[in-house]
């Protein structure tokens, strides 16, 4: 049988190489989009061996990865320029998100890409004042002028976060809560790479060219998910603010002086203002089945990071 290619972008982030992960365990061929400074380790240890350079900011390299043969019957892309994985390390920024993303998708739509399935952000339609969230409603739009076959997959807060420091805390008996008080809608990150790589592979074509909002049942505040781990783990877990009140006060103040925190003051204020929350369920299920509950993907998280001892199958 044919093995079928399917090329990520941003394989290398976090939620990349679980994406990676999910296509190779469905038997996909991976061709991983890098940087010529991309840190290979991890997907080399997934078994990934085919490797394309590109950046999103060079469209003359994105051609030549989206061309190479054999073509990829699918792109999946998960790379970001506002993060602080990349910022930090490279001074990564926006453009990215704006100019690179657009590289993207012209150079997808010049190779005859079968389908882009994109990684985007719950409500991002509807959050202009937030950059990061209203950049990826910006790709969704130009995937749609473009005509460029796609389907954005829009998550919901990773219940397991970017840098997963949730384990750790965890461990200490502490759910770290982004905004306390207020429900927002999450997605254990492995569930979301599952979907991305069924969107890959398994969709019909008449699935795409719609955006999903990809969450768990039902929206949940930090005590909610603290209490689905003190479930899960018999013993306590308590939700705690992670960041002090006082902080959260002159965050805006400080990120007059500090640009990159506008963002995520940004973020924030949304979060709190009730908008990272999902109106429609539907097509999720549709698409990929029953939602997660929070409390099975709390406990898949903690068998995941060996926070409890998996069951016997
Ligand atoms: N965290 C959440 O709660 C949440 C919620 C909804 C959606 N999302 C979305 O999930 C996605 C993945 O997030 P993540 O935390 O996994 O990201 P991440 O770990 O920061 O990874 C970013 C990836 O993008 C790549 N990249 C950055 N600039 C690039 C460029 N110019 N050309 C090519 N590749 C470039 C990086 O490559 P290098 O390794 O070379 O730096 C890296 O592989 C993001 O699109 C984010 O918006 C996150």
């Amino acid at each position: 049988m044919e093995t079928r290619i399917v090329t990520v972008v941003g394989a290398s982030g976090t939620l990349g190489s679980e994406i990676v992960r999910a296509l190779l365990e469905k038997g996909a061929r991976v061709r991983a989009m890098v940087r010529a400074t991309s840190n290979r380790t991890k997907l080399e240890s997934l078994g990934v061996t085919e490797f394309v350079v590109a950046d999103l900011m060079d469209a003359t390299s994105l051609q030549r990865a989206l061309t190479a043969e054999p073509r990829a019957e699918a792109v999946v892309t998960s790379a970001a320029g506002f993060t602080t994985h990349s910022a930090r390390t490279k001074g990564d920024n926006s453009r990215t998100d704006t100019e690179g993303y657009r590289n993207l998708v012209d150079a997808a739509k010049n190779a005859g890409v079968p389908r882009v399935i994109l990684i985007s952000i719950l409500e991002c339609d509807k959050a202009p004042d937030v950059p990061h969230f209203s950049q990826k409603f910006v790709t969704e739009k130009y995937l749609a002028e473009k005509r460029q076959p796609y389907l954005a997959l829009r998550a919901g807060a990773f219940l397991d976060r970017a840098q997963d420091v949730v384990a750790l805390k965890v461990r200490k008996g502490v759910f770290p809560d982004i905004v306390p008080g207020v429900a927002l809608d999450m997605i254990y990150s492995p569930d979301l790479a599952r979907y991305a790589a069924e969107a890959a592979l398994d969709l019909p074509a008449s699935a795409l060219n719609q955006s999903v909002d990809i969450r768990c049942n039902v929206p949940a505040t930090g005590p909610m998910v603290a209490a689905a781990f003190t479930r899960v783990l018999g013993r306590q877990v308590v939700a705690k603010p992670v960041f002090p009140p006082l902080f959260v006060g002159i965050l805006p103040l400080v990120a007059w002086f500090v640009p990159r925190l506008q963002d995520q003051v940004a973020v924030l204020a949304w979060i709190r203002r009730g908008g990272y929350v999902s109106h429609e369920s539907q097509k999720q299920k549709d698409l990929f089945g029953e939602l997660p509950t929070i409390e099975d993907s709390v406990a898949r998280y903690c068998r995941d990071k060996g926070l409890i001892k998996p069951t016997a199958s």
